[in-house]
Parts: structure tokens; C-alpha cells; sequence
């Protein structure tokens, strides 16, 4: 590499990079040609060092007056990487500035290690590659913002960080990338690895173990986020809800009932439905104009019963699909006490295993990150249900509307199943009967067959259920024939009312 040293202008010289030794796993979660790099780490695991080296190689690589970026949650620890770059770069190939924190190099690119605490203050820059340190403390405006100053140059963005809860941005990032969107790649550094590497000792890690409680462990040392409090499903009911099943497996049965949770502003409209075993085996997730939604939740819904969003701008759509449908179609309308009952069936459902989320599924994982994400919290009127800022619950709510259509029963099916329970307790009887009979010449079976012709068990079905449907009088418990009085549910002979 050659470039002009700042300290004497106009004479080249030419410098050798070597890069500094990182280990194996360190330089594979860093090094790579994805625009996004998101790890998540133990502490100590050498997630810091890594991230310099790269920006560093990057800047050296860049042009004069290209911005490089290192933004750290807080003031004070953007400036400990700016101590740790000089202390890294050799002396005659930069200049830095003390109070601006920023390292230019010899080729002209400037380094610039930023707070994250004013995220307005970092729109308005262009710039080449980025690395966001401590992730996990970092504001989510902070994130939005250093995407923004991103776009211009399409730069590359190392994102690491500690896990610290799943309610945060990092968390969700990390989930999409460790499911391999496209331009994203994930990594995990963990204690085991710094120490594999000899770069951590193991008693160190020992120590911390003993010192710290269990959840705090595990977070800082086995990067594994903690189950949040406020989770109303439980992180641990909602992964054994979580089958391990293909996507040809999961749509095998086939929908018998749709939820739909229709997008209202910013964010999507989402359908789930489940089959006769309570398995999610479809979901549907866009965005687009009304006309479309309500084409495409018609023809995805294919006649089945589905309970949809009704509030607000939901309403006119709900009555467009009823108009065109075949009366399957129900509303849901969304109050904070409406939603409370909703989640809370979910919630139940979820703790007793009774939902199955398949794991293949397209977009399942969108679901189950919303599920994890999902807070409750206590407010002076009730229980809030809602996602954390910044994020979406159009996945959950839909999947609480499939819930509630699947649990709906259809229309007289109590009463249907009770009929059928009777007729089937009376062939029984008969075939009892049957059985006992000393007849010798009655063909075995024979008297259990005649005793389930349609006319007798509709005789058996009529005795049984005689006084509730109006056969017998309801106050002299004799039969009635056809000349009675009746208030639609219980009958009397005349003289008797
Ligand atoms: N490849 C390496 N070669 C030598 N030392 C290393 C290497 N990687 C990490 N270390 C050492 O391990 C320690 C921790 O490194 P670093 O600060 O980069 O870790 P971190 O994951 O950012 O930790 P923290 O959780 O404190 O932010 C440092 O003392 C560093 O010098
Ligand atoms: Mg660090």
C-alpha cells in the first residue's frame, strides 16, 4: 500500500499492511462479503478488536474526504475505540483530532468514532462503512439513522454487540440475518471461543460464572438473551410450540379457518391459518392498496371461516369481503379490553401446547420472532398488549384471530354432537339387548343391525331427547300429540299451561 505521509507532505511512502492476528472464528464473524454482519457475542470475546481492524482496513481502501463510521452507544466509550484505532495504527500514517474524535489517514479517509445518544445529529452524512459497537444499547433511532447515512454509498455495516432481552432492534436484525436474508450474515462468539482461541482464560470465565446470576451468565458470556418478564406467552412456551416440520408437512391437511389482521398505516396485512390439528399451515404477509388486500384475502381464505380486523379502516373491508362472500367472513373489532381477551386466549393455547407453529414455514420465523417480542404491560386503565416500539404485531394479532375462529364451534354443532352421542349410547344399548337374547335362531349381529335403522335410532333420539325438543309436557312429563302450546323451547298439553 502506499500512501503520503501526513507528517511530511508530498513524499509517498510505502507501507506493508499486515493484518493483526484474529482468530479463526473472530475473523469469519467480521471478514465477509455481506453488506450486513451482525454477531452476537460474549463479552471479552474480541468482538471490539475485530470491528477496528475491519473499519481500518476499510478506510484504508477508501478515498480522500470518505467518512468511516464507529458508533458506540454512549460518548464515553466511542472514545475508548478511538484510544484503542490510534493505539492500533502506526504513527506516521495519521493524524488524528482529540476533540472530534476522528483518525484521518494518510490516503485522506477519516475515521469517525460518534456517540449514539443524539440520533439526529448523525443524519446528513455519507458514509462508506460503518461498524455499530454494544449494539444491544444502542437506540433504535440511533440504527435508523446510521442506515440512512448508508444509503447514498451502499457501505458495508458491522453490527455486534452483547445479547441483552430479545426487545430490541439488534435482536430482530440478528434473527433475520441468522435466517439468511439476503445481504446479511450472522454469527455467534461465544466465551468457549475466546477461550478455544487463548484469548480469554477459562477460569476467568469460571469466576464469572459463580459471580454472576444465571440469566446475567448467560447473557454476557453464552450470548443467550434472557426470557423477558413481560412476555405473556412465555419464550419457553412459545419453542415448544415450535415443531421441527417441513413446509410440505404443514400445509399437508389443509386451512379449515383463516385469521387476518389488516394493515393500517405502516404496517403489513398479515392472514394465518390453521388445520384441523391446530397447526399454522399458511401465512400470508404483504403490503399493498385496499382493492388488492381484498382480492387476495378473498382467494387465499378460498370460502373458509375467518375472523378478520375490523377497526377502523378494517370495517369497509370486512364489508366488501361479506358483500362478495359466502358468510364466512366475521369481524373482529381491536379495543385495548377486546385485545386483552384475545391475547390472553392465545397465551393459553401457547402454554398448553395446544397451537403448533411449524418451524420451515415461509415467514413462520417473522411469527415467532413477533411472539417473542410481544410485551404486556400494566397501565392505570388495564393491561396493555402491544409490541415494542418499533416493531410490528400484525403476525401475533392474526394468528390470535385464527385462534379464536379455530376454537369458534360451527353453528348447532354442540347440538349435532350431543344428538350423536345419544344415538350411538342407544345402538349400544340395543346391541346389548341383542346380545342377551336366548333366541337361537336369530342370526347374531341381526338385532343390533335392526336396532340402527335411521327410523329407530330417530325413535331413540325422539325418547331421549323428548321433553327438551317439545314431545312430552313440561309440566305433566305425559306425551303430547300434535294439539299443544308451546313458547318455542318447552311445550304443554292445553290444559295444562
Ligand atoms: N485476536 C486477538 N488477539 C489478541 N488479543 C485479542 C484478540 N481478540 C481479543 N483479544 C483481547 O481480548 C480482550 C477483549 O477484546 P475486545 O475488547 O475486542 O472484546 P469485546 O468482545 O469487544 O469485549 P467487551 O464485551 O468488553 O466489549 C482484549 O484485551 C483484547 O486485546
Ligand atoms: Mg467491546
Amino acid at each position: 500500500m502506499t500512501k503520503t505521509s501526513p507528517h511530511r507532505p508530498g513524499t509517498k511512502t510505502k507501507a506493508d499492511y499486515v493484518r493483526p492476528w484474529l482468530y479463526p472464528r473472530q475473523r469469519e464473524a467480521i471478514f465477509h462479503k455481506e453488506r450486513y454482519g451482525l454477531v452476537e457475542a460474549s463479552t471479552k470475546a474480541g468482538k471490539t478488536i475485530a470491528c477496528l481492524v475491519w473499519l481500518a482496513e476499510r478506510a484504508m481502501e477508501g478515498r480522500e474526504g470518505d467518512a468511516f463510521w464507529w458508533v458506540a452507544p454512549v460518548y464515553a466509550q466511542a472514545e475508548i475505540a478511538f484510544r484503542r484505532m490510534k493505539f492500533g495504527l502506526p504513527r506516521l500514517y495519521y493524524t488524528a483530532n482529540e476533540t472530534k474524535l476522528s483518525i484521518t489517514l494518510a490516503n485522506g479517509a477519516v475515521i469517525w468514532f460518534k456517540s449514539g445518544e443524539k440520533p439526529d445529529a448523525l443524519y446528513g452524512e455519507d458514509v462508506h462503512a460503518c461498524v455499530v459497537d454494544e449494539a444491544s444499547r444502542v437506540r433504535e433511532e440511533t440504527w435508523h439513522a446510521v442506515r440512512s447515512t448508508l444509503t447514498a454509498t451502499a457501505g458495508p455495516v458491522r453490527i455486534v454487540g452483547n445479547v441483552k432481552g430479545r426487545r430490541n432492534w439488534f435482536f430482530q436484525l440478528a434473527r433475520r440475518a441468522e435466517a439468511g436474508e439476503k445481504g446479511m450474515r450472522y454469527a455467534k462468539l461465544i466465551a468457549a471461543d475466546a477461550v478455544a482461541a487463548g484469548v480469554l482464560s477459562a477460569e476467568e470465565v469460571r469466576d464469572a460464572e459463580r459471580a454472576l446470576p444465571g440469566a446475567v451468565f448467560r447473557e454476557l458470556y453464552l450470548a443467550e438473551p434472557c426470557d423477558d418478564k413481560s412476555n405473556p406467552f412465555g419464550i419457553a412456551a412459545i419453542a415448544a410450540c415450535v415443531a421441527e416440520m417441513s413446509e410440505a408437512r404443514a400445509r399437508a391437511l389443509g386451512p379449515v379457518c383463516w385469521g387476518w389482521d389488516l394493515a393500517k398505516s405502516r404496517d403489513w396485512t398479515v392472514g394465518v391459518a390453521l388445520d384441523a390439528e391446530g397447526v399454522v399451515c399458511r401465512i400470508e404477509r404483504w403490503q399493498g392498496p385496499w382493492q388488492e388486500t381484498i382480492a387476495r384475502v378473498r382467494e387465499a381464505t378460498a370460502g373458509l371461516p375467518a375472523l378478520i380486523d375490523a377497526t377502523g379502516a378494517g370495517d369497509p373491508v370486512l364489508e366488501a369481503l361479506q358483500r362478495g362472500g359466502a358468510g364466512n367472513f366475521s369481524g373482529f373489532t381491536f379495543s385495548a379490553k377486546s385485545k386483552q381477551g384475545l391475547m390472553e386466549g392465545l397465551a393459553i393455547a401457547i402454554q398448553r401446547r395446544e397451537l403448533r407453529l411449524p418451524d420451515g414455514l415461509a415467514v413462520g420465523g417473522t411469527l415467532r420472532a413477533e411472539l417473542e417480542a410481544f410485551e404486556f404491560a400494566y397501565s392505570r386503565t388495564g393491561v396493555r398488549y402491544a409490541a415494542p416500539a418499533g416493531m410490528h404485531d400484525d403476525c401475533v394479532c392474526a394468528l390470535a384471530l385464527a385462534w379464536r375462529q379455530w376454537r369458534m364451534p360451527a353453528p348447532g354443532a354442540g347440538v349435532l354432537g350431543w344428538m350423536m352421542q345419544l344415538l350411538a349410547e342407544e345402538r349400544s344399548e340395543r346391541g346389548r339387548e341383542a346380545r342377551a337374547d336366548p333366541l337361537p335362531w336369530r342370526a347374531s349381529g341381526e338385532a343390533g343391525a335392526q336396532g340402527s335403522g335411521p327410523a329407530d335410532l330417530y325413535d331413540a333420539a325422539r325418547k331421549k331427547l323428548g321433553l327438551a325438543l317439545g314431545f312430552v309436557c313440561a309440566r305433566c312429563g305425559q306425551p303430547i300429540g300434535a294439539s299443544r302450546v308451546s313458547d318455542g323451547v318447552w311445550s304443554w298439553h292445553p290444559e295444562c299451561r
